[in-house]
């Protein structure tokens, strides 16, 4: 019997990590966060003052990049290079730029490559913007999440000021529509709903309802 995979795709601050968590921790399945790697990658430019215009310069530093994932506690920690940058890639500064990051055709193919890979070791639960249609087209069950841009904003906006990061609603507002923007409209893997996706609006649900109604999804075909 061939490995399980739930793939949830969706816009910014929907809230796809804390469904694929709480539904990767009830069934066992171990759960990746490509938009981490995505981050982490984002993070090296950064750091390393890459030019994302110069194509040379991006594969250089792919090759240099090396993403693992530690999950053997509580919270799923993520390693560049050995450092572990769980908190980082979560700041502005970050998300600020790994739309345009992400967008490289280069840094794609690299990051679809890796996400593959996982595949061959146990049942996963993947969230990201392409898992659906690029990474695993063939997904056993597929997710497309969204929720109004009022209720994303308010979720990111009191999770950065309860961390402590100085930002304000706008600014918050702000980056969430502009990454969906470059998500959806560029030209390598844009967000898209695949058409086999069953679509959640979680503008309204409790944690609890949204769980349930993907493991009654999950159910109904396993
Ligand atoms: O999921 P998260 O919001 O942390 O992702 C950060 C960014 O990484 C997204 O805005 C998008 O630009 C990029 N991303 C992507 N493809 C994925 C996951 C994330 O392009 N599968």
């Amino acid at each position: 019997r061939h490995n399980f995979i739930i793939a949830i795709d969706g816009y910014s601050s929907c809230g796809k990590s804390t469904v694929a968590k709480a539904l990767a921790k009830k069934l066992h399945f171990v759960f990746v966060d490509s938009g981490a790697m995505y981050r982490a990658v984002t993070l090296y430019f950064l750091r390393n003052k890459v030019d994302m215009d110069n194509t040379e310069s991006v594969l250089q530093a792919l090759a240099d990049i090396h993403i693992d994932f530690v999950p053997n506690t509580a919270q799923t920690q993520i390693l560049l290079n050995g450092d572990d940058i769980s908190e980082e890639i979560r700041q502005m500064a970050v998300s600020e730029k790994v739309s345009e990051v992400s967008a490289i055709k280069e840094v794609r193919h690299a990051m679809v490559a890796q996400q593959q890979k996982l595949r061959s070791r146990r049942n996963i639960v993947m969230d990201g913007r392409d898992i659906g249609t690029t990474v695993f087209p063939d997904a056993d069950l597929k997710i497309f999440m969204t929720a109004s841009p009022s209720v994303r904003a308010e979720r990111r906006y009191a999770e950065l000021t309860a961390k402590g990061e100085d930002v304000t609603m706008e600014e918050v507002q702000e980056n969430l529509s502009h990454r969906d923007h470059i998500d959806s409209t560029r030209e390598e893997s844009p967000l898209r709903q695949a058409e086999d996706a069953l679509i959640l609006d979680n503008s309204n649900l409790t944690q609890d309802q949204q769980l349930e109604i993907v493991l009654n999804a999950y159910y109904s075909i396993k």
